[in-house]
């Protein structure tokens, strides 16, 4: 320890000390980084990678990330262009930040260490995919090869790079004279699983714009790839349709400040695309949906023994109104929202305002259902199916659907959120053939005291009874963050890292199960994410290098 401390005052020294740390060897009793993992801090851990001891430094005086001559994509590709200062700014700060490094010698007296000058991007399919949005089948595969001079990022699409941008950054770190250092690495990545999401409730609590950019930008970090809005439920309604004002304007929380209007989703939107996330959004019904008294004659009124009690149940399926309001509402957010899915619920269905109503009881006699309300719920369901099909939509529902037998189309993702029996619905919704997300062991707005990310990393999705067919039909999973217990105060720290477990889980190899060196990453990536501004809480006891200050 007193040979560090003085060779810390002591720049030309520096080199020296790297040389006998590479002679003395990893594991070494005099190595100052026994808490280091041999993966850095990487995280989620890349599939395929390889890191070397020989070391290059980086100064921001001098480093560019850059399309290569070889790519298929050039400046004016925006979504790269912005990924590219992004990027920029996280390995080296800000100026003032930048300028410390350089007084501190991060350019100058480099000494015997190789400069590493440019980040080489190179997009290989001739359509970079600058413009487009992502889907359930985009390709985010990436190499990097971290060489002197010139690193190279190669990828076939821009969403392969953002990928590797983010992988890149994580290579950076900052030795203890300021210096910033990276191994000659090569890595070959791409996610085990396709659908990786994190879903925000906006409705039990209203979430600001701010508060939802930064989760997608944190999302980002963490190569998570969907946005699951649960926008609307009973609480509240906070999005403004144009079709149907009077929905946010009687109910949401405020029909002014507790609102998304059209600006704000396309916002939301295209912040997501610039980072490979795709938006779906949740307008859960028939049950869910206390917050849409705006519409008339659309909740069922419901009875106390022959009169009316004044409230209100589950969307009423008996009326043809019904159907052509969401004809109408599903046509907008067709429009709205780019992706391919739409979420539509189905959770939950309460069936005793249903069986209070006389006029749903003379409607399920003429429709020959007898007393069997899943019937009823089903009718429903199959009438908003064909709707969405309408709108060249595909759709995903909570498992309630397809367990109450509801016929549902082949391309329809049922996403499974019960933790009771949890297994058994994998293996029935995959052996019917249905493709399958994971949400139930992912229920993050319960919270208990401890590490309780180590249990969200234990989970093996694939572990059911099934055919490797069946398997593959587990396309990824999602974090729920629901909002009883959630606001703008309280949602980054309750997120995050303990949604990065299940990000981990959901890229990297099914064998990166190994807790203790999760540990010694996910403790460096949390620090990574509180020093880019994300009040992400703290594993266990310790310190970041840069702790965090609002
Ligand atoms: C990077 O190189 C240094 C110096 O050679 C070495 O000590 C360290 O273990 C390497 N890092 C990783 C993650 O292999
Ligand atoms: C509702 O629509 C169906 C099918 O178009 C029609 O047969 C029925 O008469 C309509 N009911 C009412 C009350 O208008
Ligand atoms: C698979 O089925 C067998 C036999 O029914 C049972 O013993 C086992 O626990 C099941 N495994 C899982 C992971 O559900």
């Amino acid at each position: 320890m007193a040979v560090l401390l003085m060779l810390r005052s002591q720049p030309g020294l520096r080199f020296l000390l790297a040389g006998l740390l590479l002679l003395l060897g990893r594991g070494s009793a005099l190595s100052p980084q026994d808490d280091n993992s041999p993966f850095g801090s990487l995280w989620p851990l890349p599939q395929k990678l390889n890191i070397e001891a020989e070391l290059y430094r980086l100064s921001p005086a001098t480093f560019q990330i850059a399309h290569s001559p070889q790519s298929s994509a050039s400046v004016g590709c925006s979504i790269l262009d912005n990924a590219f200062r992004r990027y920029f700014y996280y390995i080296f700060g800000s100026s003032t930040e930048r300028d410390q490094l350089l007084a501190a010698g991060g350019s100058g007296g480099g000494g015997n260490i190789a400069e590493l000058s440019q980040l080489q991007v190179i997009i290989t399919a001739s359509d970079p995919e600058c413009n487009q949005h992502p889907s359930v089948t985009t390709v985010e595969t990436y190499e990097i090869d971290v060489t002197q001079p010139v690193a190279i990022l190669k990828s076939e699409n821009v969403w392969g790079a953002l990928r590797g941008l983010e992988t890149f950054s994580q290579l950076v770190y900052e030795d203890q004279y300021d210096t910033l250092l990276i191994n000659k690495t090569q890595i070959l990545d791409s996610p085990r699983f396709a659908h990786r999401g994190i879903l925000l409730d906006t409705s039990r609590h209203y979430l600001p714009l701010k508060v939802i950019l930064e989760t997608l930008e944190a999302m980002s970090f963490n190569k998570f790839n969907v946005f699951h809005w649960h926008i609307v439920d009973d609480p509240s309604f906070p999005y403004q349709s144009a079709s149907f004002p009077e929905l946010s304007a009687q109910g949401a929380y405020h029909p002014v400040t507790h609102i998304y209007t059209l600006a704000d989703v396309k916002m939301v939107i295209e912040y997501a695309r610039e980072r490979g996330i795709r938006v779906i959004p949740e307008f859960d019904t028939p049950g869910h949906t206390q917050s849409w008294k705006g519409i008339k004659n659309l909740l069922t009124p419901c009875y106390n023994g022959e009169k009316l009690s004044g409230t209100f149940g589950p969307i009423n399926p008996s009326l043809n109104t019904t159907y052509e309001f969401l004809n109408q509402l599903f046509k907008e957010i067709s429009m709205v929202f780019p992706d391919a899915y739409v979420h539509l619920g189905g959770d939950e269905v309460n069936f005793a305002c249903w069986q209070s109503n006389p006029a749903i009881t003379e409607f399920m006699q003429k429709q020959g259902f007898g007393s069997d309300y899943r019937k009823l719920e089903s009718f429903y369901i199959q009438n908003l199916l064909d709707i969405v099909t309408s709108h060249m939509k595909g759709y995903m529902v909570w498992q309630e659907v397809f367990d109450n037998g509801v016929q549902i189309k082949p391309d329809t993702i049922v996403e499974v959120w019960m933790e009771k029996n949890m297994k058994a619905e994998l293996s029935k919704v995959t052996l019917a053939g249905y493709t399958t997300i994971l949400a139930a062991p992912w229920y993050l707005d319960y919270i208990s005291y401890g590490q309780d990310w180590q249990k969200y990393h234990q989970v093996e999705p694939l572990h059911f009874n099934g055919t490797a067919a069946q398997k593959k039909l587990v396309i990824g999973g999602e974090a729920c963050l629901w909002g009883e217990y959630v606001d703008a105060t309280n949602l980054a720290s309750r997120l995050w890292p303990r949604a990065s477990a299940v990000g981990e889980r959901l890229w990297s190899t099914e064998a990166t199960t190994d807790t203790s060196d999760a540990y010694k990453r996910l403790t460096k990536h949390r620090c990574r994410m509180v020093r880019r501004g994300i009040p992400a809480e703290p594993l266990f006891v310790g310190h970041c290098d840069y702790e965090y200050r609002g």
